[in-house]
């Protein structure tokens, strides 16, 4: 008997497409190939011809991120590193210390104190790595990111190393290999806009290698109290409940805005209440609980439909859902209020669920 593999990660499905050579590692942590849903409910509602959801929550860590993060620790390795150093709102933390820990590297992550989900904090500690809290946001965290990378021998693994793009446009590959054809919007949340960006590189890149046959219209969404791009101005005091995108200044901007226009589409804002909304809509009527940035998508989909800026009869839409619900289970429960409390006794349960 073969050695079995089914499933291989994202390096070796789709290696000829990424900037891979003899010498990169393949590591895998099995991430990749998420569920792409189609809607029971949210699609008759915005009267979409057909609406998918990519659960990117089903990655090893819980989230998109794992897909840029496995080539770029790949290629850290490829180029000697020992060490690797990123800022983060949660996610790409937790997804390098996870790779880092794989791979025998030394991961140090700078975080904002305060502002990281619960869920996301334990995974970075579990994982090993070195983490060091900073009394101020995201932007300040990546700022003195690059000033010790700039001073020591170690690589930043945030989505200024190109090879986070590299990797992580392979959600957009996969959603185009599973519906045969590129849909016709794509909607996304935004924060520090790495994630925008790969997914117009991927379509590009099939594009242009005529897998795919058009390309989607990008429909980016940023947090109302974080939306940098939508302002055109820096937000120096970003406010989200969606603290995963809680960035005033993001690092891909300008590709964020190229992938706006070339794509004929369009970055807006969500009120948190919006967010909020989208978030338990997706968890109640679809069985999907995402974290509360991946709601984005969702959310400003529903609102340009509402605001009759968007129609999408006939129209294929992927909305992607960026993180797993998992990760912030005290938003969770603060919205949903407390359960029943009762003796193990019959009549007390029945009675609680009212049904005596
Ligand atoms: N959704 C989730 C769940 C995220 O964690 C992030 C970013 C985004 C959306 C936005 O993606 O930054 O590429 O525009 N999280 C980063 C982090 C900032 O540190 O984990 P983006």
């Amino acid at each position: 008997m073969g050695t079995i593999n089914p499933h291989p990660g994202v390096l070796a499905h789709y290696r000829e497409y990424l900037p891979i050579t003899d010498a990169t590692p393949m590591l895998s942590l099995g991430e990749g190939d998420t569920p792409l849903v189609r809607s029971t409910s949210l699609e008759g509602e915005i009267g979409a011809g057909a609406l998918y959801f990519k659960f990117e929550g089903a990655n090893p860590t819980g989230s998109f991120k794992d897909r840029g993060m496995v080539l770029t620790i790949a290629k850290a390795i490829e180029e000697g590193s020992r060490a690797v150093i990123c800022a983060s709102t949660g996610n790409t933390s937790a997804s390098a210390a996870a790779y880092a820990a794989r791979a025998g590297l030394t991961a140090v992550v700078i975080v904002p104190d305060g502002y990281v989900a619960l869920g996301k904090l334990a995974q970075a500690m579990i994982y090993g790595a070195r983490v060091v809290m900073v009394r101020g946001n995201f932007d300040d965290a990546l700022d003195i990111v690059r000033r010790l990378a700039a001073a020591h021998p170690v690589t930043v693994v945030n989505s200024i190393n190109h090879y986070r793009l590299e990797g992580q446009k392979t959600g957009a590959f996969e959603l185009c290999d599973v519906l045969g054809d590129a849909p016709d919007y794509l909607a996304i949340p935004v924060g520090n806009a790495g994630n925008i960006s790969a997914y117009w590189m991927g379509f590009c890149q099939y594009h242009a290698l005529e897998r795919i046959s058009r390309t989607p219209h990008v429909l980016g969404f940023e947090a109302a109290g974080a939306a940098p791009i939508v302002r055109n101005a820096v937000v120096p005091n970003p406010e989200t409940v969606a603290t995963a995108i809680r960035i005033g200044n993001p690092a891909s901007w300008e590709l964020a805005v190229e992938a706006r226009d070339q794509s004929g589409g369009v970055i807006d804002c969500v009120t948190d209440d919006e967010i909020l909304d989208s978030y338990q809509a997706l968890a109640q009527r679809e069985g999907l609980f995402v974290e509360p940035a991946s709601a984005a998508s969702v959310a400003g989909v529903r609102k340009l439909v509402r605001e009759g800026k968007l129609d999408l009869t006939d129209k294929t839409t992927v909305c992607i859902l960026t993180g797993n619900g998992l990760k912030d289970p005290d938003r969770a429960v603060m919205l949903s209020g407390d359960a029943a409390r009762v003796d193990p006794d019959l009549v007390a349960v029945e009675r609680a669920l009212g049904w005596n």
